[in-house]
């Protein structure tokens, strides 16, 4: 672990209420942890800002499990995108409906151009897509 540097933020007592409760609410031990957490939570989201940043991406697909056209694609475009691709997994949700949850990794740029094309291939119902940047190395 790096050294560690303590620091004073001062706030008024109105905003520090506020914020023991959201801390309190989603369950840090302590406000130290929870403004480091917000903190990193902060600069993550900063470097997606950033096409060449490291990154792992979640891509959630919902689709007719009858289109087989679309079953097909999706799995060509995993092997033609497998330095990006780490892992997928495929959930039946009822009689019609699949689940596809692909796991991308890689610069953000490649994984949103990825995601992308994954999202408008025709016969997705409902898809969407969740970024986070990696720290850099
Ligand atoms: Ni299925």
């Amino acid at each position: 672990m790096d050294k560690v540097e303590r620091i004073g933020v001062s706030l008024d007592k109105k905003l520090l209420s506020m914020f023991d409760k959201l801390i309190a609410k989603l369950g840090f031990q302590n406000r130290s942890e929870a403004i480091r957490h917000l903190i990193r939570r902060q600069l993550s989201g900063e470097r997606l800002q950033h096409p060449k940043a490291r990154a792992v991406g979640a891509v959630f697909l919902v689709y007719d499990h009858h289109s087989t056209k679309l079953m097909r694609k999706l799995t060509d475009l995993q092997h033609s995108h497998i330095l990006q691709t780490i892992s997928s997994m495929h959930i039946h949700l009822d009689e019609h409906d699949c689940l596809e949850i692909i796991v991308l990794r890689g610069q953000v740029g490649e994984i949103n151009k990825m995601a992308d094309s994954l999202l408008s291939l025709k016969g997705v119902k409902l898809g969407r897509t969740n970024l986070l940047a990696t720290e850099p190395t």
